[in-house]
């Protein structure tokens, strides 16, 4: 694991707010620059791509908004709890109708990296609670910033209508301005009460919740690559439905990988 340990001789005495942003300065830069974030910023997502990115994100919002619930009388967790404004799950559930249909939850596949990330938040949601507000802010103020750039070229790139189905994720109703949320975010993560260890073991899984979406991304890719790689002796002929080139892309990767990947059928 990375060091959280900001290069800032003053960050002793700062806001957790601000300490958290410096010590994942660099994780942030390294998670735009991942290759599925690099084709993604450049509105080469395709359908398949941001399938898989969906299934995945289910899997984390899933385990991160039940170990929020779970633990919501949580001293740490109360201040940075609101599910009214900030649960994804039901819009991702929504989103993932739209893009497999109603029979979704059969058809989600998850890499070994997003299991991994989900056993960790929910290891930390039954040992030490009050690290869910390093992977809270790490998920949901990525969403509030980033994120919703990238909703944007979402649609864009895969055409869909501005009636906003199939983007459910990026939108959070609850918000009416990002930016004065991610204010009063802040103000509620600094207003946390934390120990000097609980703090440095916040601040260090904060880095260890973006390098989990960075593996994520990883596998996402790899999987992808692989459905794609036609110099593989897996040769894959895509047929012309976006959710049938899905289905055999995953397939072939399934088959070709083999290990280090966990299929949930459900
Ligand atoms: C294409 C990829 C991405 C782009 C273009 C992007 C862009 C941005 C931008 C413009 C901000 C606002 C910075 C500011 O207010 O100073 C931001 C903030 C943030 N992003 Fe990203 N981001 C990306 C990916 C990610 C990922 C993958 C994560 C984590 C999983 C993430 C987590 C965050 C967090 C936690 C913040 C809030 C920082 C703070 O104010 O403390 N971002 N991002």
């Amino acid at each position: 694991m990375k060091s959280a340990r900001s290069n800032d001789p003053e960050d002793s005495g700062r806001d957790l707010s601000e300490e958290i942003k410096s010590v994942t300065k660099d994780c942030h830069v390294r998670a735009e620059s991942t290759q599925l974030m690099l084709d993604y910023q450049k509105g080469r997502i395709t359908l398949p791509q941001y399938q898989l990115l969906l299934c995945s994100l289910y899997e984390i919002y899933k385990a991160l908004e039940e170990e929020l619930d779970r633990n919501s009388s949580h001293p740490g967790v109360v201040p940075i709890y609101f599910p009214q404004e900030l649960s994804r799950l039901g819009s991702l559930e929504k989103d993932l109708e739209h893009f497999f249909g109603p029979g979704w939850r059969k058809k989600i596949v998850i890499p070994a990296a997003t299991q991994r990330y989900a056993q960790r938040l929910r290891q930390i949601g039954r040992e030490s609670p009050v690290l869910l507000v390093a992977h809270a802010y790490t998920r949901y103020l990525g969403d509030l910033s980033g994120g919703q750039v990238l909703g944007k070229i979402t649609q864009k790139s895969l055409g869909l209508s501005g009636g906003g189905e199939g983007l459910s994720f990026f939108t959070f109703p609850g918000v009416q301005s990002p930016n004065r949320f991610k204010q009063l975010y802040r103000s509620r993560m600094n207003s946390v009460e934390l120990t000097g260890p609980e703090r440095a073991a916040l601040l260090l899984e904060a880095v260890a919740a973006f390098e989990l979406n960075i593996q994520v991304f990883d596998d996402l890719q790899k999987m992808l690559t692989l459905t794609t790689d036609t110099s593989n002796q897996t040769k894959v002929k895509v047929p012309a439905s976006p959710v049938m080139q899905f289905t055999v892309g995953i397939c072939a990767a399934l088959a070709t990988v083999g290990m280090g990947m966990y299929a949930s059928y459900r």
